[in-house]
């Protein structure tokens, strides 16, 4: 069995399509990523606030900054003030849920402020199920049971929930931008050739104003009413594109300014066989950067695309703006 096998098995059958439901109150974590900043930046008129250990950058297109709750989702003490509404959280999903079930216990009457919660996990908690190397392994056992303590902390609770699982978030909103496409364009700028196990394989990543454009609508749908039990709890989400890892690094020197130094990069594309035997020195040195090369052959993908969630027309990769 692939992982290609085993994404595709987990993906949930349909999902369907969500269409304008009424805007929710949100209290947002981990507003100081590039999904937190494209979340405030989409949140229009509603009441939105900032829960976190600091302020995010003043983002230029939002209007007024939102309220500021001071809370570290380490801390065991409670924060000053209650969050309300929908909770959201673009935080580590490790951090979040821990903290979550502890206030759930010292505020019991706070709950009642809430309207349920939407919380970002990572699809590597089914991509890298299988890994070889101890630190994806462990990675993989810390979303699961983070993802399990947030299920049965909602559930005891009967505060609805939704579990977001994407793949590879890239792009730039406000000041803050990815550290995963970005680093393949910093790579596709310094070399002048960059070897390939063939196309690789195929990729399906989420720009960040899309994931934050999707926990925004799923949180409306949870303030709206009583929650569909026929829809998905655990929601594997990637872009509307799924392209092979070539096209992908081809699109984004494609998507840079005419002139830049990514553009020069030739993409050469080897017998996978040779890529491999090429690159296994590295088992040697860091056994997880190995692993990392290895599934650059991967396909990565199968998951929901975004813009079914959204009920919009899908987006060609690269959706704007990158890092720049
Ligand atoms: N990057 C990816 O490609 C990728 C892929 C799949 C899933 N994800 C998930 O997507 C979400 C966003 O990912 P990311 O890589 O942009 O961010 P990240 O590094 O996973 O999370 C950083 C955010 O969490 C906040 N945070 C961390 N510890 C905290 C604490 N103790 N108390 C309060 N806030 C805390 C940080 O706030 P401070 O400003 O206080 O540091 C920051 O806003 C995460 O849930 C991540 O697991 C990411």
């Amino acid at each position: 069995m692939t992982v290609a096998d085993v994404t595709a098995a987990d993906m949930p059958a349909s999902v369907p399509a969500l269409t304008s439901p009424s805007a929710a109150s949100v209290t947002l974590f981990g507003a100081t990523t590039p999904s937190g900043q494209a979340l405030i930046a989409l949140a229009g008129g509603r009441t939105l606030t900032v829960a976190g250990r600091r302020p995010p950058p003043p983002a230029p297109d939002a209007g007024a900054s939102p309220a500021f709750l001071p809370c570290d989702l380490d801390d065991l003490h409670p924060p000053p003030q209650r969050p309300a509404g929908v909770l959201l959280s673009f935080a580590p999903i490790w951090s979040f849920a821990p903290w979550l079930e502890r206030w759930t216990h010292q505020d019991p009457a706070g709950v009642s402020a809430l309207r349920g919660v939407v919380a970002c996990s990572s699809s590597s908690v089914i991509t890298k199920r299988f890994a070889a190397n101890r630190f994806d392994r462990d990675l993989v056992r810390r979303l699961r049971q983070a993802e399990d303590l947030l299920t049965s902390t909602c559930r005891a609770q009967r505060l609805p929930l939704r579990i977001l699982a994407p793949t590879l978030i890239y792009g730039q909103a406000g000041s803050l931008g990815d550290r995963n496409l970005s680093e393949l364009q910093t790579l596709l700028r310094r070399l002048p050739l960059l070897p390939l196990p063939g196309q690789g394989g195929l990729r399906q990543p989420i720009h960040c104003r899309q994931l934050a454009a999707a926990a925004l609508h799923l949180a409306d749908r949870l303030a709206s009413g009583p929650a569909d039990p026929a829809e998905p709890v655990h929601l594997p989400l990637g872009g509307d594109d799924t392209l092979s890892y070539a096209h992908m690094l081809e699109r984004l020197q494609a998507a840079t300014a005419p002139g830049d130094p990514a553009r020069r990069c030739r993409l050469l594309p080897l017998p996978p066989r040779l890529f491999l035997a090429l690159s296994t020195p590295l088992i040697l040195v860091s056994p997880k950067g190995f692993e990392a090369v290895l599934r650059i052959g991967a396909d990565l993908a199968g998951f929901t695309p975004v813009h079914r969630i959204l009920g919009e027309a899908p987006e060609a990769f690269p959706v704007l703006p990158l890092v720049p």
